[in-house]
């Protein structure tokens, strides 16, 4: 074997999480709840090689000045087990890098996943979730399928439902390919030592996480909904009082939540929900996909519209 190849889908959080309770080992302040999508992927192709005098990350086929935010991780990943040679590890996404489309959550899990075989760890899920959690607060939940819990309490994680239980549809509503101004990391720090409504933000998040999890459970399509834009509009509430402020969503996002609510209105079944970064992401159920698209191909300065499925967790595809 000389390689080892890995795949990952993003994941979008219904119920977020922005704050840390301990940036040092970079664990999330809050629980939350989200959809691993299909279509969208991060692969990781991990391989030793001895001529390397430190471990090589590459990404979209640059070479990184260093390991980054996955350092944590293959520190905790080589504390198993001594290994002798170095890794290059290649990492792919087929769409923007830190655009708000969760890329750290899939490239993450796919590198966790792809080191896990190439060093021979055989590690339990909890270990998997530990070593995914370092390198990014919402990566454990990309190594699950469908709709995925991950629990403040002992920061485990489950899938709820999958997408074969409830297939929604997602629609990506791309208004921006360039990356945050602001990394999550920095502005959950910011947003933690200066918003006034982070306190209430946390206090608030177990009460969105029940109800969630009851719409997701009895698939109650408009309580999920309602609680999911609630806790969306709360997160960027805490993230514009910031500061400074950090402001995500752009113009055009404000257009396309401006086209939902019209939508709404009319008797379409649809809710949204924006990262840190200004992609709109609508749910809806298969029979209203198509006309949700059309709407949303009408608002100017969308630059994409891709529509994906609840997809599968993290897993290896091949090696060589
Ligand atoms: O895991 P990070 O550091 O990429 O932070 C994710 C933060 C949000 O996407 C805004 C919310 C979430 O729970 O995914």
């Amino acid at each position: 074997m000389s390689y080892i190849k890995a795949i990952a889908h993003p994941n979008f959080a219904l119920i977020k999480y922005w704050g840390k309770s301990d940036a040092s080992n970079n664990l999330p302040d809050m629980s939350s709840i989200s959809i691993t999508v299909d279509t969208l992927f991060s692969t990781a192709k991990v391989s030793f090689d001895s001529t390397l005098k430190k471990d090589l990350w590459v990404l979209n086929d640059i070479e990184q000045e260093s390991l980054g935010q996955i350092k944590p991780t293959m520190n905790y990943l080589k504390s198993f087990k001594p290994v002798k040679d170095f890794c290059v590890i290649e990492s792919t996404n087929n769409f923007p890098t830190a655009a708000g489309l969760a890329s750290s959550a899939s490239g993450v899990a796919s590198i966790v996943i792809a080191i896990n075989k190439l060093f021979n760890l055989h590690l339990s899920e909890k270990e998997l979730i530990n070593a995914a959690i370092l390198g990014s607060g919402s990566a454990p939940r990309s190594l699950y399928s469908g709709f995925v819990y991950l629990n403040k309490k002992n920061y485990s994680c489950e899938t709820i439902l999958d997408s074969n239980q409830w297939p929604l549809k997602i629609i990506i509503c791309q208004t921006s390919s360039d990356r945050k101004l602001v990394s999550s990391r920095d502005g959950m720090r910011i947003s933690k030592s200066t918003s006034s409504y982070y306190k209430d933000w946390v206090n608030d998040q177990d009460n969105d996480i029940k109800q969630a999890l009851k719409a997701i459970k009895m698939k109650d399509f408009d309580m999920l909904g309602e609680v999911s834009e609630d806790n969306c509009k709360k997160m960027h509430k805490v993230m514009e009082t910031s500061k400074p402020p950090l402001i995500y969503r752009n113009a055009t996002s404000h257009l396309c939540i401006q086209k939902i609510e019209e939508m709404k209105v009319n008797g379409i079944g649809i809710f949204y929900t924006i990262d840190a970064g200004p992609q709109v992401k609508i749910i809806c159920k298969a029979q209203h996909a198509d006309q949700v698209i059309i709407e949303m191909k009408s608002i100017p300065n969308i630059q994409d519209i891709i529509e994906v499925n609840i997809g599968q967790g993290a897993r290896l595809t091949n090696e060589g």
